[in-house]
């Protein structure tokens, strides 16, 4: 990319199906330069999906450069929020698709952050049975769900049941965006953050404890650092395993429990980050009850969520049966097994299968 602002660039290894992620100040008034540069169709029409948030302060910005290297550009507007992430959703984008002629030569945008991404990477999966697909993120969760390829919506049973892998040209990651973010939301993407440490960077993990105030005052350089390490973890291990075959399905640390939440919760009671700060709780404790971890995992997680402004328990009043139902609708529910993603260390985790119900549900009793 030309311009003067520093732009940094990763790259998600897919063979010929690989692509950039570029994070920056200011990218999204260089949209049409970076579609022209992947080679993005000028002769079909683009559609932009974002929601009334994000679009109120950035949508015009982002068709605006799109339409000045010559795109023809409609738009699609959501409610902000997880409850849009729902079928109803996607059958009004296909009529807005149809209407305003997009055909498979088309793109489809996401301008938004995670509920965007994947609504509108679920409408680019299986409009015409698939067009491009360009993710451009406006939260600091998104620096998680916009790589990846993981498109889908809610079911009022199950969190992302119905959905496809379907992975973008290039993520456009304009960090000038996350100035307008609410604290909520600073905090909940912060959880994704934190989770790329603890997964698999215990070096990371330490630098955001100690910078933990800084990526909550949203300053610029410690947050643009941390999407960055954030997004290589999440690159890497797509790069190994794109469509889940094994590891990939270390990246939902916490998502086993933090899924039946939201579920249970009424997707939009809990924000996903906060679901899943609880969900990573919980599986330190698992892992410390199950004498799976070799090292103390439960304080050391809990305390960094908390120092980023997250909750490390359950309400009270929520039902532990509901979250167990719950539970048993999750993907990662299989034969009947529980699957859990357990720490063996800060900075290391594993897939343990097998997992008696009865000791899951002493652990969402304990978080309350
Ligand atoms: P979100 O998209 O709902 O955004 C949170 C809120 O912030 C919304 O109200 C939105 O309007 C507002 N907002 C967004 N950007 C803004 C900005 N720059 N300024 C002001 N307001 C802004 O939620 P999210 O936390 O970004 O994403 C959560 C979703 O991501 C969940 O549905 C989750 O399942 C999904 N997810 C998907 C993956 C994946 O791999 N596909 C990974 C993690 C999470
Ligand atoms: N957020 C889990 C994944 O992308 O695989």
């Amino acid at each position: 990319m030309s311009g003067t602002e520093q732009v940094r660039e990763l790259q998600v290894e897919l063979g010929d199906r690989s692509y950039p992620i570029y994070i920056g100040q200011g990218l999204l008034g260089r949209f049409g330069e970076t579609a022209e540069k992947h080679g993005l169709p000028k002769k079909s029409p683009i559609l932009v999906v974002t929601d009334e948030a994000v679009g109120s302060l950035y949508l015009e910005r982002a068709t605006a450069s799109l339409a000045a290297s010559g795109y023809v550009v409609a738009s699609h507007t959501v409610e902000a929020g997880e409850q849009a992430k729902r079928l109803e959703s996607l059958g009004d984008i296909v009529t807005t698709a149809l209407s305003a002629g997009l055909d498979r030569d088309s793109t489809i945008i996401a301008l938004g952050g995670g509920v965007v991404g994947d609504l509108a990477g679920f409408a680019a999966a299986s409009y015409m049975r698939g067009v491009r697909f360009v993710q451009a993120p406006t939260t600091i969760l998104a620096h998680d769900s916009s790589v990846g390829g993981k498109v889908a919506v809610n079911h009022p049973l199950a969190k992302n049941i119905i959905g496809a892998f379907h992975q973008p040209e290039f993520v456009l990651y304009d960090t000038e965006t996350l100035a307008t973010l609410p604290p909520r939301e600073v905090r909940s993407g912060l959880a994704e953050v934190a989770k790329h440490g603890l997964i698999r960077d215990r070096e990371f993990t330490a630098w955001c404890e100690t910078n933990a105030e800084k990526l909550l005052a949203v300053e610029p350089d410690a947050l643009s650092y941390a999407l960055r390490e954030g997004c290589a973890v999440k690159a890497w291990v797509v790069s190994q395993d794109e469509r889940e075959g094994g590891l990939r399905a270390i990246l939902n640390l916490g998502h086993t429990i933090g899924h039946a939440l939201e579920a249970v919760a009424g997707y939009g009671e809990l924000t996903h980050g906060e679901a899943i700060a609880i969900g990573m709780c919980g599986s330190a404790r698992l892992a410390e009850r199950l004498g799976f971890a070799a090292e103390p995992v439960y304080e050391p997680t809990s305390r960094l969520l908390a120092k980023l402004g997250l909750p490390t328990s359950l309400p009270s009043h929520y039902d532990t049966g509901a979250i167990m139902e719950a539970m048993m609708h999750d993907k990662k529910f299989r034969g009947g097994q529980m699957v859990f993603v357990l720490p063996k260390a800060i900075g290391e985790v594993d897939i343990v299968k097998g997992i008696p119900s009865e000791v899951v549900k002493e652990i969402v009793e304990s978080l309350k």
